[in-house]
């Protein structure tokens, strides 16, 4: 999984060098960005050309937090391959002022003419970025209140439950379906149920990831678990 992802994420920046990627943290993407790097450190890919803009980042986190995910995604693919610090974006976490924090990011994502490929993982309730089930499919950038089972999901990287930040700032529906590709990766046989629900169920708010069947240029890629009710 984590190496047909990279394949496609390579050709991408092969084809079109100044590449505009959406990139996603989680567990899920971890052995894709370790593909990458591989690859990078081959001479198979240059990044120099690349602008990253991340889905989503904590609110009320520093970038040096251990958890957020400027961090995450310095650790795992950025202080590894060489792109330029100036064009990698994320929504700014430590900046309590929502209005101002998504205007930006909305405006960012417009400046560098919008993305052409995103990468998404898929949270056992449906969500993309943290578009939790219940939100409009229109929205751009915007502060969300996590759900109990996402607070649950990620409590595992942090100490203890309390410390999980209660919000976020994440790109919206509307940003993720104006990407021009979007790839999505899917691990575990604790995804199955959703991954059929979202992309052989109905196209509904209350599954935030089925509206990427509406989408013109979607892939998933799943291992056997995520993919296991899945009658192909
Ligand atoms: P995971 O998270 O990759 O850690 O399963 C996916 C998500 O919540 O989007």
């Amino acid at each position: 999984m984590s190496r047909k992802a990279a394949n496609i994420i390579s050709a991408q920046v092969i084809m079109k060098p100044d590449a505009v990627l959406g990139l996603a943290t989680g567990g899920t993407p971890v052995g894709t960005y370790a593909q990458l790097v591989e690859w990078y450190r081959k001479g198979d890919i240059d990044f120099s050309e690349v602008t990253t803009v991340n889905l989503d980042e904590y609110r009320g986190l520093a970038k040096e937090h251990r958890q957020s995910y400027w961090y995450f995604m310095h650790t795992h693919l950025f202080n590894h391959v060489n792109i330029c610090p100036e064009r990698i974006f994320m929504p700014d976490g430590s900046n309590p002022d929502k209005i101002k924090v998504c205007k930006e990011y909305d405006r960012i994502i417009k400046n560098v003419g919008g993305i052409d490929l995103q990468l998404l993982g898929i949270g056992t309730d449906g969500h993309i970025g943290f578009n939790e089930p219940g939100g409009a499919f229109e929205l751009g950038t915007h502060c969300v209140d996590l759900t109990e089972s996402t607070i649950e999901a990620n409590a595992r990287f942090f100490d203890c439950r309390e410390e999980v930040p209660r919000q976020a700032y994440t790109m919206g529906i509307r940003t993720i379906m104006q990407a021009r590709k979007v790839l999505m990766i899917a691990s575990g046989e604790k995804k199955k149920k959703i991954i059929k629900e979202a992309f052989f169920g109905a196209v509904t708010p209350a599954v935030p990831a089925s509206i990427l069947q509406m989408h013109p240029d979607f892939t998933l890629i799943g291992d056997a678990g995520a993919l296991a009710e899945i009658d192909l």
